[in-house]
């Protein structure tokens, strides 16, 4: 016959051990919970912050040390001596000596009279001539360069005979006054010719040429316009003194335009 109340003994101790198992297991996953809220959290990995870009440290712009513009030697040639490239020749500064013949060469350039100058003025002439017809296709010539105190008294002669004495002071230098004697000077054509020896030339291609550009090649346009008082002689666009280039760079550097106003000489409007 079974029992029909099983042994209250071992039920209960089945129940007990149910609800300790419960309770074990409770406390356990409590235990794991905590744990696992407890535990720190892993430090953050740092990140690697992008580096500040770089900020270019500037460069110092070196400052220039000034060079020290080296002064202008005006006393480097003479303007008295007749053979000097810086001679000053005007209607208050006779040639010295008077009567000076300079050492001449051909200048081989076209020409109306045969022309002929110092060695240095008669190699910037070819040059200078050259520059222009490479720059404009143009042609411009020798119309009179380097002229004996005989020659120049004959000019001179022929100035006052068709213009009076008055007059050709203006346009004329006396003999033994005159650049041209020392081979340093040449009066500038156009070829074909045009405004020769007018004033007009200094309207032409040729003329205008040779004012902005003369200097480049050693020349300095002698007698300026409305610089009359100062050189004694109206304006003559043609005339071309040779002066090197070293002086005709400064003369066109500062814009002083006359030898005498340069060097500080006396104004010569007349022989005085
Ligand atoms: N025409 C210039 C002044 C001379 O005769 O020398
Ligand atoms: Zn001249």
């Amino acid at each position: 016959m079974s029992d029909p109340h099983p042994p209250v003994s071992s039920g209960s101790s089945r129940r007990v051990l149910i609800i300790a198992s419960a309770i074990v297991a409770v406390v356990a996953i409590a235990a794991v919970v905590s744990f696992i809220a407890l535990t720190p959290a892993p430090a953050p990995v740092a990140t690697a912050s992008p580096s500040p870009s770089a900020t270019p440290t500037p460069t110092p712009t070196p400052t220039p040390t000034p060079t020290p513009t080296p002064t202008f030697d005006k006393a480097k040639f003479s303007n008295d001596d007749a053979s000097s490239l810086w001679v000053v020749a005007d209607k208050l500064r006779p040639l010295n000596p008077i009567d000076y013949e300079p050492t001449l060469v051909f200048v081989d350039v076209p020409y109306v009279y045969e022309p002929y100058l110092t060695p240095d003025a008669a190699a910037a002439v070819v040059e200078m001539f050259a520059a222009f017809n490479a720059e404009t296709g143009l042609q411009m010539q020798s119309q009179s360069s380097y002229r004996s105190y005989w020659s120049q008294e004959s000019v001179y002669a022929g100035w006052v005979s068709s213009l009076g004495q008055e007059a050709a002071d203006l346009t004329s230098a006396r003999p033994g006054h005159s650049e041209h004697q020392t081979g340093l000077s040449i009066d500038v054509s156009a070829l074909p010719a045009n405004c020769t020896l007018d004033q007009c030339f200094g309207d032409t291609p040729q003329g205008q040429w040779l004012a902005a550009n003369g200097w480049k090649y050693g020349f300095t346009v002698r007698y300026p316009l409305g610089k009359t008082d100062i050189t004694g002689y109206e304006y003559e666009p043609w005339h071309m003194r040779f002066v090197g280039k070293e002086l005709a760079a400064e003369l066109h550097s500062t814009g002083i335009q006359t030898l005498e106003e340069f060097f500080g000489l006396p104004a010569a409007p007349t022989y005085g």
